[in-house]
């Protein structure tokens, strides 16, 4: 659809009411009813529970084509940013919807390197939580806690905002591996600027103080690529509580806090720690491949089969593809054969061939085969979700300055259909 074959309008019939209501097109041909006035006009407003049928924003970062299952960040397909771009590379091109010149890719990486170090003082907080924590939850409290240093209140000038989104960016690998030595009680670690972006996160990941420490090469390439691979994805759940958040002019790190809380939810990405752990129990002779999948049918089993279905994808998730590929390749490099793969590759067949998940297009989406790349690179399963928190950084800032830029924002306040009591008299607690 484009702008000359589109309807202009949509006419919407309610009781003796008849209106008209723009129609919007999209860059990729996307069709639009803007219904701002709807409720000015009829009194009525719309339902939308888990607003599948709702745009809240306009964007220029990401287009994604669920039914056929494209990825684009700024027009460029995420197959060519994974096999050509780095990490660092896709932050500034979804922060400024083009590729960096050299001369930008330089100094923007001159200026993540030398923001990774964290206020000693900040330091405190992590000793002061317990060290059984999931890191999600201590992650999203460091972040948090950024705004008592740098941003104590809300949404500054445009360059203000830019120094804030530098430090998170920087700052991010160095929270996500204190949280992990926290948890297990080695020295936090200090970042190296001498290394690059994933082997510097690796460093501080599995470096002590007792001994020297040089991060294997293909290991850091793998870890770029699954962060390129969880960059954005347009209004997904945590990426629109970013938005809402900042909606109400909380500021950056506030509002990614946030961002990261909605995360962990293991109906978003909190399913790569499901999946493994699904395939864990698997292997370990819980219930067989088959057995699981019959459950994960049943409605009132509380099972589901965990890195399958997504609520735009009707299709293969591009990034899932990409990520099986790469599972043969990074365990191939690094010489490793994971069971868990093969388990994983056996759930997908059964899928496939199985008229439950075919009708209701169910499909691997991203999480299904990244823990095994997350775990043949070492990194500890309840680690998975923060290391998704990490890929997501970029996407989350670049959507909030966004926001913070856009002429038509206001505050996220939906309505809601109300169905409780009517109006009654109040009755003291003797009467009742
Ligand atoms: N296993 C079994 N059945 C499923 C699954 C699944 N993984 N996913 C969806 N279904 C079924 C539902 O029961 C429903 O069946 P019905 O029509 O008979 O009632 C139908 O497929 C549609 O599912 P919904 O839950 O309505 O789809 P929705 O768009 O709301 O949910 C979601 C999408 C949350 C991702 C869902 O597919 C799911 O729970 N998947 C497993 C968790 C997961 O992998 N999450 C990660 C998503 S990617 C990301 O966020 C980074």
């Amino acid at each position: 659809m484009t702008n000359e074959t589109a309807p202009k309008t949509a006419r919407l019939s309610l009781g003796d009411q008849e209106i008209e209501l723009p129609v919007m097109v999209g860059a990729e041909g996307e069709m639009a009813i803007d219904i701002r006035k709807l409720r000015a006009q009829t009194g009525a407003v719309t339902f939308d529970p888990g607003l599948g049928n709702t745009g809240a924003c306009t964007s220029n970062i990401t287009f994604l084509d669920g039914e056929k299952g494209i990825l684009r960040h700024a027009g460029y397909p995420i197959e060519e940013l994974a096999n050509q771009s780095s990490f660092l590379e896709v932050m500034w091109l979804l922060l400024h919807q083009e590729l960096p010149l050299k001369t930008e890719l330089d100094s923007f990486t001159h200026d993540i390197t030398h923001h990774t170090m964290m206020h000693e003082d900040l330091k405190r907080l992590f000793a002061s939580l317990p060290k059984a924590g999931h890191p999600m939850a201590v992650c999203a409290a460091a972040v948090g806690a950024l705004s008592t240093f740098y941003q104590k209140e809300g949404p500054k000038t445009p360059e203000q905002n830019w120094i804030d989104a530098i430090r998170l960016l920087a700052k991010m690998p160095t929270i996500a591996a204190y949280c992990y030595k926290h948890s297990i009680g080695q020295p936090l670690m200090y970042p190296r600027n001498d290394l690059s972006y994933a082997a510097n996160l690796l460093y501080m990941m599995f470096g002590t103080p007792c001994e020297a420490y040089e991060p294997n090469p293909v290991t850091a390439r793998a870890l770029d690529l699954l962060l390129i691979l969880h960059a954005d994805h347009e209004q997904n759940c945590s990426t629109s509580t970013v938005r809402t958040v900042g909606s109400s002019g909380a500021n950056l790190f506030s509002s990614v806090s946030a961002g990261i809380s909605a995360l962990w939810g293991p109906l978003h990405g909190g399913a790569n720690q499901a999946v493994i752990e699904m395939l864990m129990s698997i292997r370990d002779g819980e219930r067989s491949a088959r057995e699981f999948m019959e459950l994960a049918k049943q409605k009132d089993s509380g099972v589901r089969l965990m890195g399958f279905g997504h609520r735009v994808y009707k299709n293969y998730d591009p990034r899932a593809k990409i990520l099986k590929s790469a599972c043969d390749d990074v365990l191939g490099q690094l010489g490793k054969r994971d069971p868990l793969l093969d388990i994983a590759q056996e759930l997908e067949q059964i899928a496939l061939e199985d008229s439950y998940f075919v009708e209701r297009k169910l499909y691997p989406n991203v999480d299904f085969y990244s823990g095994i790349i997350y775990k043949a690179l070492g990194i500890p399963t309840d680690m998975f979700t923060v290391f998704f928190a990490i890929g997501r950084m970029p996407g989350w800032i670049s959507q909030w300055l966004e926001f913070q830029a856009d002429p038509d924002k206001r505050i996220t306040r939906p309505r809601q259909i109300y169905t409780g009591a009517t109006p009654r008299s109040y009755q003291k607690v003797e009467g009742r």
